[in-house]
């Protein structure tokens, strides 16, 4: 059993299109543990420095346009395989291929504005947890069903 963290952001679309509180249940009713919860506007250095693996990409300007153009909420999600688990309740990276009952695959439409994004490696998501949150930020504690999910 690998307890994981992973770094989730509800991207600026969720936010503008209020379903923020529905992705976030989704993580929630999985048996997923929220250790890390803030809203944010992402600045250009730390949008440079989250995405720097896509710099050379053609749709990088596009990507780092949209995630810094209004506030996002970031969150740290823990749980037994949490980094693939998380990425398989998103769904595939382009909403029009991502399955019926993902994230991706229920709310979205576009390649660029799709919802969510989650690592995809427990070194990503070190990675991207420092970027986004600060130690005393992250919280450590029981859920009192944890024995149960
Ligand atoms: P994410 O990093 O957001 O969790 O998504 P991902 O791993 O599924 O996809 P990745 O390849 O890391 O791409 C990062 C984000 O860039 C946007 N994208 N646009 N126009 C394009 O061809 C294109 N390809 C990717 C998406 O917003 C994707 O989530
Ligand atoms: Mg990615």
């Amino acid at each position: 059993m690998t307890i994981q963290r992973t770094l989730v952001l509800c991207k600026p679309d969720a936010v503008q299109r209020g379903m923020v509180g529905q992705i976030i249940s989704r993580f929630e009713r999985k048996g997923l543990k929220m250790v890390g919860l803030k809203m944010m506007k992402v600045d250009r250095d730390l949008a440079s420095r989250h995405y720097q693996e896509h710099v050379t990409k053609p749709f990088y300007e596009e990507l780092c346009s949209f995630i810094t153009s209004s506030p996002l909420v970031a969150m740290a999600i823990e749980g037994e395989n949490a980094v693939a688990v998380v990425r398989n309740l998103m769904g595939v990276t382009n909403p029009q291929d991502a399955a019926s009952g993902t994230i991706r695959g229920d709310f979205g439409l576009n390649l660029t504005m799709n919802l969510v994004h989650g690592s995809d490696s427990p070194a990503s998501a070190k990675r991207e947890l420092d970027l986004f949150f600060a130690p005393e930020e992250l919280h450590d504690y029981e859920l009192a069903l944890e024995p149960w999910t």
